[in-house]
């Protein structure tokens, strides 16, 4: 080892030393390279030092001058170095205020969704359960079980479209009644609620595919008066205690009397209150009651059909049912 290659060791070393501890960006890294070249045990300036020994007597001098320099310059930028980082740490993660913020969307329930879940709530408690059946669904259940004689013209109401396999999409819940009648004997309470499709325009008041909420209620011994109670039961929990109730005579190959419930309620589409029809209804037909194989002598029943979204336009003043289907946050958020 001569003086000149000492020097360069020394030059070497300053050379490189600024950028290293620069590019230490922890304490810990500060600390691992401090030892790295200034450590006294192993160091890289340690390691010059031990090499004076090898020089001749009078370069020490000089070579040791050099030295000690390079090691002021060092612990000098070692300790710049540890003050800035000690800085940046005591300040915490780095925060840009003016960076804009993220929108946070809170999704909600869909008004159609929040209906049939009040209506099932207030069946709950008399004791109905939830049952479902398919969407694609035989012609026997939708239609021949449910007592549609062939052609019948209540089926012009029911055209849907018609699958490969013979099956159809159901056009109502109803088929599952005979469904549940089949898997379930009585006592039977059930509700269920599913999508149904038809062949109807899209327009204000009508979808060619939307929901329906099927109740039925069978047992021996049940009757009119059965049906009449609890649906206006159920009436007056979800329009209010107040609000008048009435049946009116109508017609469903699948119940006989048939009937449809209307409530004396205010839509609030500023026509003021008048009775608006909520469902159709009945006592269950004999002959379903066969087609499920229960004796129709033993046992009788009531069932309802309703249209959530039509219930859920009257309950929110929603004059156009396509507002349902439009995925439109601006509509669904007013109802979180
Ligand atoms: N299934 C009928 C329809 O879609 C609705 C209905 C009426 C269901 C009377 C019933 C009922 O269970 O008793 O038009």
């Amino acid at each position: 080892m001569t003086l000149h290659e000492l020097q360069q060791a020394c030059a070497a070393l300053r050379d490189e030393a600024p950028a290293r501890i620069a590019a230490a960006d922890s304490l810990d890294a500060w600390h691992e390279l401090r030892n790295t070249l200034l450590g006294r045990k192993s160091g890289r300036l340690t390691e010059l030092m031990a090499l004076l020994p090898q020089l001749a007597k009078e370069e020490r001098r000089e070579a040791g001058a050099a030295v000690n320099a390079l090691k002021q310059t060092l612990e000098a930028a070692f300790d710049a170095r540890k003050g800035e980082l000690e800085a940046t740490a005591s300040r915490g993660p780095t925060l840009d205020l003016t960076m804009p913020s993220r929108a946070s969307w809170r999704g909600a329930v869909h008004p159609v969704s929040l209906v049939i879940d009040e209506i099932g709530d207030i069946f709950r408690e008399l004791g109905f359960t939830v049952a479902l059946g398919p969407e694609a669904e035989s012609p026997w259940y939708n239609f021949t079980a449910l007592n549609f004689p062939d052609n019948h013209p209540a089926m012009d109401m029911h055209d849907t479209l018609y699958l490969k396999d013979g099956g159809v999409l159901r056009t109502h819940t109803s088929p599952v009644q005979v469904r549940t009648l089949q898997s379930y004997a009585p006592p039977v309470r059930i509700l269920a609620p599913g999508n149904v499709y038809r062949r109807d325009f899209f327009d204000a008041t009508h979808a060619p595919a939307f929901a329906q909420l099927e109740g039925l209620a069978i047992d021996e011994g049940i009757t009119f008066a059965d049906l009449k109670a609890t649906l206006a039961h159920f009436a007056r929990a979800f329009y209010g205690q107040r609000t008048p109730t009435r049946l009116v005579p109508s017609y469903f190959p699948f119940t006989e009397p048939s009937g449809q419930m209307e409530v004396f309620f205010d839509v609030g589409d500023g026509r003021g209150a008048r009775w608006i029809e909520i469902m159709g209804c009945g006592l269950v037909h004999p002959a379903v009651l066969e087609s499920a194989g229960l004796d129709s002598e033993r046992y009788s029943g009531w069932a309802f059909g309703m249209g959530p979204a039509r219930i859920a336009m009257s309950r929110f003043s929603i004059t156009d049912i396509r507002l349902f289907y439009d995925s439109d946050v601006r509509f669904l958020e007013q109802f979180a």
